[in-house]
């Protein structure tokens, strides 16, 4: 980033130049030229629009547009000087192309402000992140569905209270985690809709004296239309502020889903085995082999959240419109979508390598007695009331725990010594495959139901249109 100092853009009323430390304060050029090629697409379309409302001759737009194409090669092959006197990416790149194409240059900036052009880059932006936040997730969505598909028919314990409450299958599980995602998506998605408005047009804060047409503006940049209120238009980042929320709720779920790969591949558990690309060595205890990407997401968690309060407090206590403050909502924006993408696309990565240990999960499955609501219902189903049932079923957990043998390894006689109706098929329900088995209903671990699920899980995805 180069210190030179030429005159600043808007330097006429100022008798004298700004100070050197306040200039470098003050710019944001060192994190706002990210959104260079936004800038460039936003000038585009205005000069495109001002040509066509015979603001602008059709030849002074193509200068305008032609010089904006040379600045926009010039930044891709790295020859670009940014300067911090220019202090941010729209006078960067109109000081250069004033410094290309001279007075023609000078006319870009008709019926605009830096505020309308700011507000644009943005939207335009986070669309673009949206939409790679987007793909990423449907990438891990298909990876869980696969995975679902694959492990139907895997049974390990499902918790409550993280105690072992009732058998599940593994893809039962696995389709939870992409619910929880699917609601992501439709956040997104949401949040997208209400972004696609244009606020171009909205000047510095009021409007333009010309005679501009921002439906032109609005559809040449894809927006779904303009923005209704210039004040609303130049001063608004609630956008941001959704965005940010539905990537921290889609940090909080894969921060859970974190925890469990890390209990599940834990040497106390042995659950799964994450592949050694996944994991790194400790530098002192030879044996280790630790679960840093989940860790890592579970820990990067944190810091999207604290974007979100920070994007919440830079704008709580501002009144219309434009303030410098606003200049302060690119980084937590531009670190939001960085870390989520990441924590996307190593979840995406991971999860199709996951071994699944299936005996030590079944073996987990069966302990605590996880079939007791299933002797409770199949003695319902033998007319008992269910509360009745429940306590005689608590009699026999307690025999189990006095001679350490689960509900299905008891005889008929011990069984029978609880209640009269208990018969030989009994044994269909007390083991874990009957009683996943039992649960075929709709949202069921059932593994056909799962197989089912996950068909559905799919069908959603493709018909996706974003
Ligand atoms: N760099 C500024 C920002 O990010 C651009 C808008 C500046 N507008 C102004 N009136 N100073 O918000």
């Amino acid at each position: 980033m180069s210190q030179k100092t030429p005159k600043a853009l808007w330097g006429g009323r100022f008798s004298e130049s700004t100070d050197a430390f306040v200039q470098a304060f003050t710019a944001s050029v060192q994190f706002d030229n990210r959104m260079s090629s936004e800038d460039i697409q936003g000038s585009v379309a205005h000069a495109t629009m001002l040509a066509d409302q015979g603001i602008l001759t059709a030849e002074e737009c193509n200068q305008i547009v032609s010089g904006l194409k040379q600045i926009s090669e010039e930044i891709d092959a790295g020859s670009f000087e940014w300067l911090i006197a220019r202090e941010d990416v729209h006078m960067n790149i109109e000081s250069r192309l004033i410094d290309l194409i001279g007075d023609t240059g000078k006319k870009l900036h008709t019926g605009r402000s830096r505020n309308d052009q700011v507000a644009t880059d943005i939207r335009l932006w986070l669309r673009a992140a949206i939409d790679q936040v987007v793909s990423e997730l449907a990438k891990l969505q298909t990876s869980l569905i696969n995975l679902a598909e694959r492990e139907a028919e895997t049974i390990m314990p499902g918790f409550t209270h993280l105690q072992a409450a009732q058998p599940i299958t593994f893809g039962h599980h696995m389709l939870a985690w992409n619910e929880m995602l699917e609601r992501d998506y439709g956040r997104l998605l949401d949040c997208r809709k209400r972004m696609n408005q244009c606020p171009l047009g909205s000047a510095a804060l009021a409007g333009t004296s010309f005679p501009i047409d921002r439906i032109r503006s609005a559809a040449l940049l894809g927006f779904d239309r303009p923005t209704e209120n210039s004040l609303d238009s130049v001063s608004d980042r609630d956008f941001g502020i959704e965005f940010v929320s539905a990537a921290s709720i889609i940090m909080m779920h894969l921060s859970r889903c974190s925890e469990e790969l890390i209990n599940w591949n834990s040497t106390a558990w042995q659950f799964i085995d994450l592949p050694d690309k996944f994991c790194t060595g400790s530098s002192i205890m030879p044996q280790k082999k630790n679960p840093d990407v989940p860790e890592l997401v579970r820990g990067k968690s944190g810091r999207v959240f604290g974007h979100l309060i920070g994007l919440l407090t830079l704008m709580k206590g501002q009144p219309l419109a434009y303030n410098k403050d606003n200049q302060e909502d690119k980084e937590p924006l531009y670190d939001t979508a960085d870390n989520l993408l990441g924590c996307l696309h190593a979840f995406g990565e991971m999860m199709p390598e996951l071994l699944v240990n299936k005996t030590k999960m079944r073996e987990a499955a069966k302990s605590g007695f996880s079939t007791a609501t299933d002797l409770a219902d199949y003695l319902v189903r033998k007319g008992i009331p269910f509360r009745d049932a429940h306590e005689v079923v608590g009699k026999a957990v307690a025999l189990g725990i006095e001679r350490q043998r689960d509900l299905s390894e008891m005889t008929l006689t011990e069984l029978q010594s609880f209640h009269s109706a208990i018969d030989t098929d009994v044994y269909d329900v007390l083991t874990v495959e009957g009683s996943v088995n039992a649960r075929n209903h709709m949202g069921g671990t059932a593994p056909n139901q799962v197989m089912a699920a996950a068909q559905r899980a799919r069908d959603r995805i493709s018909r996706r249109r974003v």
